[in-house]
């Protein structure tokens, strides 16, 4: 019996070859590759795509286009194109990922949750219409109410109004008071709950439900393990999803052993990110690298997608930084003139100093981190949001994920200087629901003193975005 003629080997596009290959992409163990593509670009490299295509995402977020994505089926590629870990142990697997937590680069975990995802189904099913009742003001103190048997006799809704820090886009704080459990102990008095639009754009619906305690800012990042482990109870009594997620079998050992002590998942925002929706640029770090030993800080955040799906650029601020200064230096010979006129151009440039400042910023690596660390990234804001053009570099650059029910994103953070940064758009016609849980050591924090406290109040949250 003769046998059949293979079929002859698909001739790839060097460009697609290239960008999989390039030495400095960053590859994270376990996760599907992403590369950007316009309708536009030479029918080679569109015929590479189809070859291990698994699904494709158009990114559009506040009216602003930022281009087309592929996510790849790394098993339809060739082996050389595939990633070093695809063929690791699974010992070899945390290795890397245990070195990507220490070098606060994202580590994504496709389907971890998928068991939450299956089990939950009639909860997550009911947060969509959760998210149309806390669009109006009233609709979260309604949502509270209704589930008084959960939280009582441990919570009792307050009835006194709060105020709200940012009324564009907050639209209803509620407060809440806590009992010892052994009936000893201090009253707590300054839990709340606030649901918020996350933009003031027209076109994005996207909203969050955020559980803190005290101050907004001031005790964002609060050392106070009592009042976190409360937030932590309460968060989870309203939206059981989330105690299946900080009890998780995979999740919650992996999170310990990558910490090396025992994790805490608390101030949980619950997120919809609705189509044209998501978040800029940003860090979820607070001011606490100069603290203490160092050790009782946030360490980061774990995000995970219940329904629908996004699609995020996630990097570590260093390689945004090393990032931003190839990009710079590439409009400085002349690449994609019309990414700098735009940005640096005569008129009122969205980039303060123009092209001399950015050109300061790409020459000095620290200068340019500390300008990243800043609220919405100082002079280097307009550039790192920039679509179509930056974000496709940074997809291509392997720092381009996309989230689908039951996958789950560690955001690493040592402070402002040592953290992931991260933006999101939304991947899915429909609107996604997720969890964000901020990490923090499951220990009384050592002793902290006002000073301190005071600089730590420079710091912002991760609900700022
Ligand atoms: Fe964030």
């Amino acid at each position: 019996m003769s046998r059949a003629p293979r079929p002859r080997k698909q001739q790839l596009d060097p460009l697609f070859e290239s960008i999989l290959s390039a030495p400095d992409r960053d590859r994270c163990p376990l996760v599907d590759p992403v590369v950007s593509f316009a309708e536009t670009d030479e029918a080679g490299y569109l015929r590479s795509i189809e070859t291990a295509v698994e699904r494709t995402v158009a990114l559009e977020r506040r009216g602003a286009y930022h281009g087309e994505w592929a996510v790849l089926d790394a098993e339809a590629l060739p082996r050389a194109l595939r990633s070093p870990a695809d063929a690791f142990s699974n010992d070899e697997i945390f290795s890397a990922i245990h070195a990507r937590w220490h070098d606060c680069k994202p580590i994504v975990l496709p389907s971890i949750a998928a068991d939450v995802v299956d089990d939950f189904a009639a909860e997550i099913a009911e947060r969509d219409a959760l998210r149309e009742d806390l669009s109006t003001a009233g609709g979260l103190r309604q949502f509270v109410t209704a589930r008084t048997a959960e939280i009582e006799p441990a919570f009792e809704l307050l009835a006194k109004r709060a105020k709200l820090a940012d009324p564009e886009r907050d639209i209803e704080r509620v407060l809440l008071a806590s009992f010892p459990p052994t009936g000893r102990g201090k009253r707590i008095e300054d839990l709340w709950l606030k649901s918020a639009w996350l933009s003031t754009h027209d076109d994005d619906a996207s909203m969050r439900l955020r559980f803190s305690f005290g101050s907004e800012r001031d005790d964002d990042a609060s050392r106070d393990i009592v009042r976190q482990r409360v937030t932590a109870d309460l968060a989870e009594r309203l939206l059981p999803e989330s105690a299946a997620l900080s009890a998780h079998p995979a999740l919650a050992p992996l999170l310990d052993k990558l910490c090396g002590e025992s994790v805490l998942f608390t101030q949980h925002i619950a997120y919809w990110n609705s189509k044209s929706g998501g978040a800029l640029f940003h860090h979820d770090a607070f001011a606490e690298d100069a603290f203490d030993d160092g050790t009782w800080r946030q360490l980061g955040v774990c995000y995970v997608q219940l329904s629908g799906a996004t699609a995020w650029l996630a990097l570590a601020i260093d390689d945004l930084a090393a990032r931003c200064a190839e990009f710079v230096e590439a409009l400085a010979e002349g690449a994609l003139p019309w990414v700098r006129a735009q940005l640096c151009g005569g008129g009122r440039p969205p980039i303060p100093g123009g092209f001399e400042r950015l050109w300061q910023l790409a020459q000095d690596r620290a200068a340019c981190t500390a300008e990243l660390a800043l609220p919405g990234q100082g002079a280097l804001g307009a550039l790192v949001n920039r679509g179509p053009e930056f974000t496709s570099f940074l997809a291509d650059a392997g720092h381009g994920f996309v989230l689908e029910a039951g996958d789950a994103i560690l955001l690493p953070n040592r402070g402002l200087h040592a953290t992931c940064m991260h933006s999101v758009f939304c991947a899915s016609e429909e609107t996604g629901y997720s969890l964000s849980l901020a990490l923090r050591p499951n220990r009384e924090a050592p002793e902290d003193t006002e000073a301190r406290s005071r600089d730590r109040r420079s710091a912002r949250s991760r609900d700022v975005s």
